[in-house]
């Protein structure tokens, strides 16, 4: 069961305006990168919202249902708040629409494969472990966001305080009405590893196509500067390889890392 309180903050952020290109400390390859991520969000996160919600009439515990229901409502606010900044940022370079059309794609092969509603929910615990690893990355390292707009700093931390309140809500479902046992075991290691590559190969993707249409260069040169990033310095995945790691691990649970304090580090800067 969760730990953490789940609470909505609706908030509407201030990203349209000035011309904010290379919003990240004037990077624009670690610019992209957050921009290529914040593309897979609205449709994502309404895929994730529809493959909890789906098992709701199966709870019966009023704790976890109230905690999806705050899920549903966090998810919504982000997924609206990341389409209006991926609205903004379209003005910066960058076919947003074309992007985000692959994402829509994967799901409708899913949709015209009948995959199983069991299958759905597996991947949106492992996106949700995706997201709350970066999540928890972005809030332990205060200093990586360092010299970026404030605007966008400030969606960023707001998205991951959130994603890492609501981390186990997926995963606490799924423990619920899931397959038990081995077979439990071997779909939810499949879905991270289907949703590794759909999560590494389209954000990566969509970050060398902002680069691209921002005039920044194909993805030949870009590549380099995108795996230096990740892997390298910063490293945010460098950094977050154990947590995912921990995912594959029988009996896992998002809460075996507690990361309340920096929650609680964090969340007075959006009380009301
Ligand atoms: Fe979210
Ligand atoms: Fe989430």
């Amino acid at each position: 069961m969760g730990m953490a309180e789940i609470k909505p903050r609706n908030i509407k952020f201030a990203l349209t305006g000035e011309d904010k290109r290379n919003w990240f400390a004037g990077n624009p390859v670690a610019t992209a990168i957050m921009d290529g991520a914040s593309i897979l969000f609205p449709v994502g996160e309404t895929f994730f919202i529809e493959s909890v919600v789906y098992y709701k009439d199966r709870i019966a515990d009023p704790k976890l249902q109230a905690e999806v229901l705050a899920f549903q409502q966090q998810e919504g606010i982000h997924s609206r708040e990341h389409r209006r900044y991926n609205k903004a940022i379209e003005a910066f370079g960058g076919d947003v629409p074309a992007l985000e059309q692959r994402l829509k794609d994967e799901i409708k092969k899913l949709e015209a494969a009948g995959t199983s509603p069991e299958y759905k929910l597996a991947l949106t615990c492992a996106f949700e472990h995706f997201t709350a690893m970066l999540a928890d990355d972005l809030l332990a390292h205060p200093d990586f966001m360092a010299g970026a707009e404030p605007e966008f700093s400030k969606l960023w931390h707001w998205h991951a305080i959130e994603e890492a309140e609501h981390k186990a809500v997926a995963y606490d479902v799924w423990n619920l009405v899931g397959p038990k046992g081995l077979k439990g075991y071997l779909m939810r290691a499949r879905a991270m590893w289907k949703a590794t590559r759909v999560f590494m190969g389209q954000s990566t993707y969509n970050a060398a196509g902002l680069l691209k249409a921002r005039g920044e260069g194909g993805y030949g040169r870009n590549m380099w500067k995108m795996l230096h990033f990740i892997l390298v310095r910063p490293g945010v995945l460098r950094r977050s390889f154990p947590a995912y790691l921990s995912y594959f691990k029988p009996g896992f649970h998002p809460w075996q890392h507690d990361n309340q304090h920096l929650i609680d580090k964090f969340k007075s800067a959006y009380e009301a």
